[in-house]
């Protein structure tokens, strides 16, 4: 099985902002791997502060940025989740964009790329994300990938680049299967028939 749809979903609004480097970097390794991978940038795509529900909207009525999302999600595979740390925990526009969807997500894994412009690579915001990515019905994978100082791992257009390089590379391929290994268990239990519910 391979060319698996997966969304890759960042959140951060801020003008200065690095994670898209992490975002753009796990598009062009997924890609590479012949799966589709499709940048959910919260910024790009106009998604408001949440008021309803995508489902909570009469058909087609909901704003034009979720019906958007709601045909990727139908199609997706896994998710791939980016996430920076704001004071230890979760940035508001990563969840803001997620929680707009809840069963959109059930029965794929996601995957968990964290970065932080200091030595820890985000993993406080990773650990406050597994609950609720389990909560929403798309529990996260073991492997993650941790991005320390990432102002100086990622070029702008997302290429690891010095001491970083070869870790990054490294960590990546091997989530990416970790990843993958899920999605197409998944994809292949979908295949048998609707979900238990
Ligand atoms: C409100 C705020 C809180 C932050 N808190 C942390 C933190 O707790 N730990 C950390 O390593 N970095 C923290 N940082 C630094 C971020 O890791 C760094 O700014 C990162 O680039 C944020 O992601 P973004 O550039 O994609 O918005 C914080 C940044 C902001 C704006």
């Amino acid at each position: 099985m391979s060319g698996l749809v997966i969304p890759v979903i960042y959140g951060s609004y801020r003008r200065d902002r690095m994670g898209i480097r992490a975002a753009r970097f796990a598009v062009s390794r997924l890609a590479a791997m012949g799966h589709e991978p499709v940048l959910v940038d919260a910024k790009a795509t106009g998604v408001p502060i949440l008021d309803r529900m995508y489902k909570e909207y009469a058909d087609g009525e909901a704003p034009q940025a979720l019906e958007e999302l709601a045909k990727l999600y139908d199609r997706a595979d896994a998710f791939a989740i980016v996430a920076g740390e704001y004071n230890q925990s979760l940035q508001p526009g990563l969840k803001n964009l997620l929680d707009h969807f809840l069963e959109h997500y059930f029965w794929r894994p996601s995957g968990i790329v964290c970065y932080s412009q200091g030595a820890f690579g985000g993993v406080r915001a990773m650990t406050a994300w597994r609950p609720v990515l389990a909560e929403m019905g798309m529990p996260a994978i073991s492997s993650n990938v941790p991005v320390p100082r990432i102002q100086n791992a990622l070029s702008e257009d997302g290429e690891p680049q010095g001491d970083a390089a070869e870790r990054l590379e490294k960590g990546f391929s091997k989530f990416a299967a970790d990843l993958v290994w899920w999605a197409e268990a998944a994809k292949a239990q979908r295949a048998k028939g609707k979900p238990p519910y």
